[in-house]
């Protein structure tokens, strides 16, 4: 089969598109036939080795695993003979663990990973890009508990974390405001924000609101400076938090009212059950900014680097 591997970190051109053999699934797995995946920020720092304790986890000195990828959307092509939750012709969609490997034509999962069959409403390659987004904002909001009528600052509301959360939090009857450039403030609107403040213009510490939530995706502004916008009791969400970050964090979250909720998220299949309901019900929409092939991987990887993406980036497999 055809898949993108990469043997060394480092810049887009150490990802290579070669032939390597097409798995065979055990007993509790199903094979997927891909059809799409998408390029995101996580893919880019395994990519690089960004930071540098990727090595620790990843390889040391080359990476351990040599197929990226940990989304994807595609049709069962076999099933192990202990498999009862799928059957040969199902299209699914989901999002991998750390075994990666969704740049490539097959991809084995036991059928208890985070799988579930594709919403009718969409294509393979909007499919494949809701997971990634998704599954962090809705990790993330559920720690928060999030209420109807609560005000919920979204920063990085472009991204695909950050889109993800703000149509997960409207989706909770929460009054919304999304921070982003200029460009993408109107479909911002469009997902459902609430309110849309334009960054390049105005500072949200500055505009004297203040919110139940603040889901910081970007960390382009201090924690102790955004503290300063949350309400008591109030909840902030640092998905892009560093050691230093988590650390102050606990430290606000031990000694005020207020929490601040980092880590890194877990998967569990009933969230892409849970995305699923919400994509059926046209509560969420996939937002894809650039289509690129599985040949062109390094060119996508070169723009998400960029670190402007609008929500996703979609490769087109088969
Ligand atoms: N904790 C975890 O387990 C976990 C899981 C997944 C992701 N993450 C992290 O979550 C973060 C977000 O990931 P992502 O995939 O959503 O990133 P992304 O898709 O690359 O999005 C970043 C977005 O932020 C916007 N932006 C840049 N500067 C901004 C600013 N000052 N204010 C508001 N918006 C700004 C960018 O658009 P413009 O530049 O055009 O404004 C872009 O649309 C990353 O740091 C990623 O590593 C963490």
């Amino acid at each position: 089969m055809k898949a993108i591997i990469y043997t060394h970190y480092g810049a887009p051109e150490v990802l290579h598109l070669n032939e390597v053999e097409k798995p065979t699934p055990k007993d509790n797995e199903i094979l997927l036939k891909l059809k799409a995946t998408a390029v995101n920020s996580g893919d880019v720092r395994l990519r690089k080795a960004d930071p540098f304790a990727v090595r620790f986890i990843f390889g040391l000195l080359k990476p351990k695993i040599n197929i990226l990828g940990s989304v994807f959307s595609g049709e069962v092509e076999r099933v192990g003979k202990d498999v009862k939750l799928f059957k040969v012709g199902d299209q699914v969609f989901g999002h991998i663990d750390m075994s990666f490997g969704a740049y490539a034509e097959y991809k084995c999962l036991p059928e208890n990973a985070s799988i579930a069959l594709k919403p009718a409403n969409v294509s393979h390659k909007e499919a494949a890009v809701i997971p990634f987004g998704g599954v962090t904002a809705l990790h993330f909001i559920k720690k928060a508990m999030i209420k109807p009528e609560q005000k919920v600052l979204v920063v990085g509301a472009s991204g695909a974390v950050g889109s993800s959360a703000v149509q997960l939090a409207k989706s909770l009857g929460a009054i919304v405001t999304g921070v982003c450039s200029t460009e993408n403030m109107a479909w911002i609107e469009s997902i459902g924000a609430d309110k849309v403040i334009d960054y390049t213009k105005e500072d949200f510490t500055q505009t004297g609101e203040s919110y139940d939530v603040i889901f910081d995706t970007v960390k382009t502004i201090s924690v102790s400076r955004s503290l300063k916008s949350l309400n008591k009791n109030g909840k902030m969400i640092l998905s892009a938090a560093g050691m230093s970050e988590m650390l102050h964090g606990l430290w606000i979250s031990m000694t005020s009212s207020k929490k601040v909720i980092t880590g890194v998220i877990s998967h569990k299949a009933e969230d892409i059950l849970f995305l699923r309901e919400l994509i059926e019900t046209g509560k969420f929409k996939p937002v894809i900014d650039r289509t690129y092939s599985l040949a062109q991987m390094a060119e996508a990887h070169a723009y998400v680097e960029k670190g402007h993406k609008k929500g996703n980036v979609a490769i087109e497999i088969n």
